[in-house]
């Protein structure tokens, strides 16, 4: 196991910044409970503590607070925002509301760099969000840099090794923040930088194949970046004990199935079992119009599909392999309502490994969605489908407005491949969040050659976004814009016009159902 940095998660909204910050100073680090027992930490052997922002005053009733205990492991100790409050509260300084809320850009004076401050420049631009803040320094500590608003912005205990900051130096906002962090982690902790893609997957190997001996993984294979790469993890691990099923379900993207049959099968030689249940979801969705009925028609016949393609290969198979990310699994409480914090069921097959007595095995669960970009890079997945754009799971079910038919699947299905071709071809593919065509039960006039034609409506809808909580129509250059509505309303049948949403996220949603 590498080294591990501790972060204790207090409620903040850049707990997992933090986390993956320190990851990228190649050192592996783990979100806690604010609270975990400073035994468990120590047993777990880790080599340095960082307490995260928090949304509370220290002195709230409901406060979380830690393990007191934590103080004296002997492990240095990194404060950052609340954290350096409880560090005062704790250890004997004093905590107080500050009259001036300070958010937002400042400025830090460094007036003692020691080693968490060690290359930096003296004067640096810094993020704060705070109401409260230390107003007397608890014995043993001196103030190592001040802020507009604070003489104590940077503290330290040089001897027992903690430092407090009370600005955020996870945010890009603060300069140089990485390289406080890097110098936490490296100049004071001494952790070794040894959470590399390569070191990772070596460790994977080992792990996976130390699990599942001589047993048999089954994996649903989407086709989406996560399952993809646990695929191939897998398949490096333990090659011909895994078998992967793809489901297609009809609502699938014109040469999906194809590709993923390719891609797997002929180039990784995975045993990949492709079920063709389309007809039976076709079936089922006949006449529904409603986007939940949808949605929930689509999901449980996914796991009754699942499920009994998994009951007809089973032999001896004992684990259920899954591609669950760190994100959807961090330990942790729901603090004052902080999203972050929601442990998230994965993917619509829950309860289905009890039902059918197998063991989980989830080999990506202790990373973030870049590190499992990374790991698929280098494991050989191509570029398309480790930077391919998030699908939805009810896939194209939730593209067809209206009734769901044969029909109007495939004008979207070629309308939205042109939409991707021109993406592709223009490079905007890989700037955008996400770019696909929406089929409108709408029929409008339209001339084509000298004939008068009544046909349907493609939307076109094309966002930027960061994590898909908000998004924003992307702006992309009109001549693009007018090629990919004059090749679909040219080479796709069934449409006579072409739109492009320019709705926002909130209040309209991403799909459009
Ligand atoms: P909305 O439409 O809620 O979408 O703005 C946010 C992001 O989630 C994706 N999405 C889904 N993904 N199953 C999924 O796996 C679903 O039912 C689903 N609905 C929306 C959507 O594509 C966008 O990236």
């Amino acid at each position: 196991m590498p080294q591990t940095i501790a972060v204790l998660d207090f409620g903040s909204q850049l707990t997992q910044v933090i986390a993956r910050r320190i990851r990228e100073c190649q050192v592996y680090s783990k979100i806690y409970h604010y609270a975990t027992p400073a035994a468990q930490l120590k047993a777990d052997g880790v080599v340095g503590i960082i307490l995260s922002g928090g949304p509370q005053s220290v002195y709230a009733k409901t406060a979380p607070h830690p393990d007191v205990a934590i103080f004296k492991i002997g492990v240095p100790i990194l404060g950052i925002c609340y954290g350096v409050q409880l560090m005062g509260h704790f250890l004997g300084g004093k905590v107080a509301h500050s009259k001036a809320r300070e958010y937002g850009l400042g400025q830090l004076t460094i007036r003692k760099p020691g080693k968490l401050f060690a290359g930096l420049p003296r004067t640096l631009k810094i993020w704060n969000s705070h109401g409260d803040k230390l107003t007397a320094l608890p014995p043993g500590f001196v103030a190592t840099a001040v802020s507009d608003n604070s003489a104590f912005s940077g503290i330290e205990d040089k001897k027992r090794g903690f430092y407090g900051i009370q600005f955020h130096p996870e945010v890009f906002h603060t300069e140089r923040g990485v390289d406080m962090i890097r110098n936490f982690l490296v100049g004071i902790c001494g952790a070794a930088q040894d959470w590399t893609t390569k070191d990772f997957i070596a460790h994977s190997v080992a792990d996976i194949r130390a699990k599942v001996g001589k047993g048999r993984v089954l994996l649903g294979l989407s086709g989406g970046v996560d399952s993809s790469v646990a695929a191939a993890l897998l398949h490096k691990a333990i090659g011909k004990q895994l078998t992967c099923v793809f489901v297609d379900n009809g609502l699938l993207r014109k040469g999906e199935r194809e590709y993923v049959e390719a891609l797997y099968k002929r180039n990784f030689k995975i045993d990949l079992r492709v079920v063709d249940a389309s007809s039976l979801f076709l079936r089922r969705l006949k006449g529904i119009t409603d986007p939940e009925q949808k949605r929930k028609i689509i999901g449980r016949t996914f796991v009754e599909v699942f499920e009994q393609s998994l009951k007809s290969i089973k032999g001896r198979a004992e684990f259920l392999g899954q591609g669950t990310l760190y994100p959807d699994v961090i330990e942790s409480v729901s603090i004052a309502g902080n999203p972050a914090s929601l442990i998230k069921t994965h993917h619509n097959v829950g309860g289905l490994p009890a039902r059918m007595k197998l063991k989980l095995i989830e080999p990506l669960r202790e990373l973030f969605k870049d590190e499992v970009r990374h790991v698929g890079a280098a494991l050989g997945l191509p570029k398309e489908v480790v930077w391919r754009q998030p699908f939805p799971g009810p896939g194209l079910g939730v593209r067809v407005m209206g009734s769901i038919t044969a029909e109007n699947l495939e004008i979207l299905r070629n309308a939205d491949a042109v939409l991707q071709e021109e993406m592709m071809a223009s490079g905007y593919y890989w700037k955008v969040w996400q770019s696909f065509a929406v089929f409108l039960p709408v029929k409008t006039v339209g001339v084509f050659g000298d004939e008068r034609t009544y046909d349907f409506v493609i939307a076109l809808r094309i966002v930027e976004s960061i994590d898909a909580m908000t998004a924003d129509w992307a702006k992309l250059p009109h001549d693009l814009l007018q090629k990919i509505s004059s090749r679909i309303t040219n080479e796709v049948r069934g449409v006579s016009r072409v739109v492009l949403d320019i709705s926002s996220k909130p209040p309209a949603t991403i799909e459009w159902e």
